[in-house]
C-alpha cells in the first residue's frame, strides 16, 4: 500500500473502492476512492479518513510514513460516513488526537459514534499552525451537508474541498493529468449533478468564499487531485451553480407497446433537423445517476410516458421523484405520451413537474393508441420548432 506524495511531506493516504457500483443509488461504474492526506510536521495532521471497510488500506499508507500513534490531529470536513467511517478505528489507534471540524460536524459525529473524542471546533475563517505549515478552515454549509467545510494550506496552496470537486473514479492514478480533462470532466459533472445540484446557491458562496485563495493543488475525497485542470474545473463548477445550460437537449422516455417510443425518436429527429445536440434516454436500459448528468447542462429536457393505470408507468415516476430532489432548474420542458383511453400520464407527468418553474413552449403532445404518420411528422415538428427556440434562448 503506497502512499503518494503531492507535495513534501504532504500524502494521499486513502483508500481505492474499485468495486463499488451503487453509491446509495449512484451508479458508479468506475467504482470510487475515500481521499485522505496525511500531513507530517510538528503536528502530524490526518485530513478525513475512508469508508470503514477500506480503514486497513488507510492504515497501511499512514503507517509507511510515520507511527498512527503520533497523529496529532484529524480534519473531519464532513461528517458523511464514507469519510468518517474508520474515525473510530483510527481514534483508538491515536487516543490523543484531537479532531478539527465545525460546530456541526461535532454535532453530528457525536450522533453517529457516540464517543467520547476530544473535540475543537474551528470557526470558518479560523486558522491554526500546525508547525511550518497553517490550515484555513471555511465552512460551506449544504455542500453538501450542513457540517461541510473546506481545509487549506497556504503555505503549500493545497485546498482540501472534501465533496466538492469530487469524482467517483478508481484508479491507480493520482492525478488529473494522467487521466485527462475529457473523462474527468464527465465524472465530476456527473458528481454535481447527482451530488450538488440542489445547492447551487451555496456553490456560489463557497466559491467567492474561495476567490481569494492562492489554490496550486485541489485536493478532493473522491477521486483524483486536480493540479493541472483546476481553472477548468472552477470554471464548469461556475457554469453548473449559475444552472446555465447548453443549446442541447436531452429525451427522456419509457414505453410499453413502442408508441411512446415512436413519439421519442420522432422528436429526436426535429432536434437534429435543427441541429441541436440531442441524447435518448430509455428509463428502461438507463440508469436515472446517468440521465440526471444529461439533465444539469441540457437547455430542453422532454419527459414521455404512456398511459398505465390511469397515471404514467413506474419507471417515469420514479424518474420524476429523482429530478424533483435534485431540482435542475432554467430548463425548456416538453411532456409527450401515447395512451389507450384514459390518457392521464402526460398531465400527471407536467402537474409533477410544476416545482420547478420550466417553461413550456409547446403544448404537451398526447397520441390515442399509435402514432400515424402524420402525428409522426408533427412530433418532429415539434421537435425543430423547440430547437429553434433554444437557439434564441438567452440561458
Ligand atoms: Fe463523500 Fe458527502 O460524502
Amino acid at each position: 500500500m503506497q502512499a503518494v506524495e503531492l507535495k513534501p511531506n504532504v500524502y494521499w493516504v486513502g483508500g481505492i473502492d474499485w468495486d463499488i457500483r451503487n453509491f446509495h443509488g449512484y451508479k458508479t461504474w468506475r467504482g470510487t476512492t475515500y481521499n485522505a492526506y496525511l500531513i507530517v510536521d510538528e503536528k502530524i495532521t490526518l485530513i478525513d479518513t475512508v469508508k470503514h471497510y477500506l480503514c486497513d488500506e488507510l492504515i497501511e499508507r499512514i503507517k509507511s510514513l510515520v507511527d498512527p500513534k503520533k497523529i496529532d490531529y484529524i480534519v473531519s470536513n464532513h461528517v458523511e460516513m464514507d469519510h468518517s467511517g474508520s474515525l473510530p478505528k483510527i481514534m483508538e489507534m491515536c487516543p490523543n488526537a484531537t479532531i478539527l471540524t465545525s460546530p456541526k460536524g461535532q454535532k453530528g459525529l457525536e450522533k453517529h459514534y457516540e464517543q467520547d473524542w476530544k473535540f475543537q471546533t474551528v470557526k470558518s475563517g479560523e486558522q491554526i499552525t500546525i508547525g511550518k505549515r497553517s490550515l484555513q478552515f471555511v465552512h460551506i454549509p449544504m455542500v453538501h451537508w450542513p457540517d461541510s467545510m473546506v481545509t487549506f494550506c497556504p503555505e503549500e496552496k493545497i485546498l482540501f474541498p472534501n465533496d466538492a470537486f469530487g469524482q467517483h473514479i478508481a484508479s491507480s492514478h493520482r492525478f488529473d493529468d494522467e487521466i485527462g480533462w475529457s473523462l474527468l470532466k464527465e465524472e465530476a459533472a456527473k458528481y454535481y449533478a447527482n451530488i450538488v445540484m440542489p445547492y447551487g446557491a451555496q456553490v456560489q458562496n463557497a466559491l467567492k468564499a474561495l476567490s481569494d485563495l492562492q489554490i496550486e493543488m485541489i485536493a478532493p475525497s473522491h477521486g483524483i487531485v486536480w493540479r493541472t485542470y483546476i481553472s477548468e474545473i472552477i470554471e464548469e463548477y461556475q457554469k453548473w451553480s449559475t444552472l446555465k445550460s447548453d443549446k442541447s437537449a436531452v429525451i427522456i422516455y419509457d414505453s410499453m407497446w413502442g408508441s411512446t417510443e415512436k413519439m421519442a425518436h420522432s422528436l429526436l429527429a426535429g432536434f437534429e433537423k435543427a441541429h441541436i445536440p440531442v441524447v435518448l434516454r430509455n428509463l428502461k436500459e438507463n440508469d436515472i445517476s446517468d440521465i440526471i448528468t444529461d439533465v444539469l447542462t441540457a437547455g430542453i429536457v422532454a419527459i414521455g410516458s404512456p398511459t398505465l393505470n390511469n397515471s404514467m408507468l413506474p419507471s417515469v415516476g420514479g424518474f420524476l421523484t429523482y429530478l424533483l430532489g435534485l431540482r435542475p432548474k432554467n430548463k425548456i420542458g416538453f411532456v409527450f405520451g401515447s395512451y389507450g383511453w384514459g390518457g392521464q400520464a402526460v398531465g400527471d407527468i407536467k402537474k409533477s413537474l410544476e416545482p420547478l418553474s420550466w417553461t413550456y413552449p409547446k403544448d404537451e403532445a398526447k397520441i390515442n393508441y399509435r402514432p400515424s404518420e402524420a402525428d409522426l411528422e408533427l412530433m418532429t415538428n415539434i421537435g425543430y420548432e423547440l430547437g429553434e427556440i433554444l437557439k434564441n434562448n438567452d440561458n
